[in-house]
């Protein structure tokens, strides 16, 4: 029995020399395994007298626990070690130029429109969207424009089927849609920015697609001076506090009466220049107070509510406001665009 102790601890001691996890790990089925030698001799201790198990119990015991406290320790120190020397090996170079990611820039249109949508959600308005294919029912006859109505011409636009169905010419249809919602009960407080579609033959102020942003207000006791007051805070929020604004009259059929409604030119400051053609002042929407007709059309009457509506062009607003003088550059889906006017805005 004492050879076999002086064996394993001769076999313990042996530990401290070992820096591989695998001789370790052989060791430890050596001394500790099923049939390794510290097992081996406890299934000896059967033979043994009462007193022998005492001693060579203890002894066993010490042994074990010797054995099991400096395998655990030895890996823990091979693993530190290998940790370090692989730290060490797979150091980064921070001084090392970086590949370079190209960071993007975000749509100026569609900040202009997500500006004014910020303002007026805090006026209390609500955004709602609507379908880009429209029935003409919404997009023209229920806006006072019924089949044959010259003003038709100005919006001819793309037909899905028949004569029923089409892309939207402007997103006053939305406006329908909320007042049929409102079922004439509800006052309305809504913007509703989109996408829009006409016949027209792509140049520097066409598209066949661009981006409106339409508001509408329908309560009681509303008039032209809300509207005016509303177009005036648009305008500063956009174009600064020193931006006038005004309105001209005009004609549309679903408003009576109609506006078109301009801004001071924020280039000459109304002095006069290229950009608002000499006259000091810029057009950025159309206006005015919800015609009786198209109130009635949507079972509000006219007698008790009233209302206010405006449409902005998004692209016409960002060209203004970032310089552009050619709407085709926001369907190009050139990056080098978006991020130059980004640069500028944030010079
Ligand atoms: N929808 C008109 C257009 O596309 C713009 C417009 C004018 C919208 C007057 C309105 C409005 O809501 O009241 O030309």
């Amino acid at each position: 029995m004492e050879n076999k102790i002086t064996e394993i601890k001769d076999l313990i001691r042996s530990l401290n020399n070992i820096n591989d996890l695998k001789e370790l790990s052989d060791i430890k089925v050596l001394l500790l395994g099923k049939k390794g030698k510290i097992t081996e001799l406890s299934k000896q201790m059967g033979s043994l007298s009462n007193d022998e198990k005492k001693e060579y119990g203890k002894k066993i015991n010490d042994l074990k626990n010797e054995a099991n406290e400096l395998i655990e320790e030895k890996r823990k120190a091979i693993e530190t070690a290998l940790l370090n020397e692989k730290l060490s090996n797979e150091s980064i170079d921070i001084s090392l130029p970086s590949t370079k990611v190209p960071v993007g820039a975000p749509n100026i249109v569609e900040k202009i429109v997500e500006e004014v949508e910020e303002l007026l959600m805090s006026m209390g308005y609500d955004v709602v969207d609507g379908p880009e294919i429209e029935k003409d029912e919404y997009n023209f006859e229920m806006l006072n424009l019924p089949k044959g109505h010259p003003a038709r011409d100005a919006q001819d636009t793309f037909y899905i089927e028949g004569e029923e169905l089409l892309l939207r010419s402007q997103t006053s249809p939305v406006q329908i849609r909320t007042m049929l919602e409102g079922k004439g009960k509800k006052p309305i407080r809504m913007i509703c920015p989109g996408k829009t579609y006409r016949r027209d033959d792509d140049d520097a102020t066409h598209s066949h697609q661009f981006m409106q942003i339409e508001g509408l207000l329908i309560d009681k006791n509303v008039s032209l001076s809300d509207l005016k007051g509303t177009f005036d805070v648009i305008a500063k929020h956009l174009f600064g506090e020193d931006c006038k604004t005004r309105f001209r009259p005009s004609y549309y059929p679903f408003t009576e009466p109609s506006v078109e409604t301009d801004i001071s030119c924020h280039s000459c400051k109304g002095e006069g220049c290229p950009i608002c053609k000499n006259t000091g002042w810029i057009t950025v929407s159309g206006a005015g107070m919800v015609h009786p007709n198209v109130l009635k059309n949507c079972g509000y009457d006219p007698k008790e509510w009233q209302g206010f509506a405006f449409g902005f062009g998004a692209e016409r607003l960002a060209m203004l406001k970032y310089g552009i003088d050619d709407l085709r550059v926001f369907y190009l889906t050139d990056l080098r665009e978006s991020s130059n006017f980004d640069r500028k805005e944030a010079e």
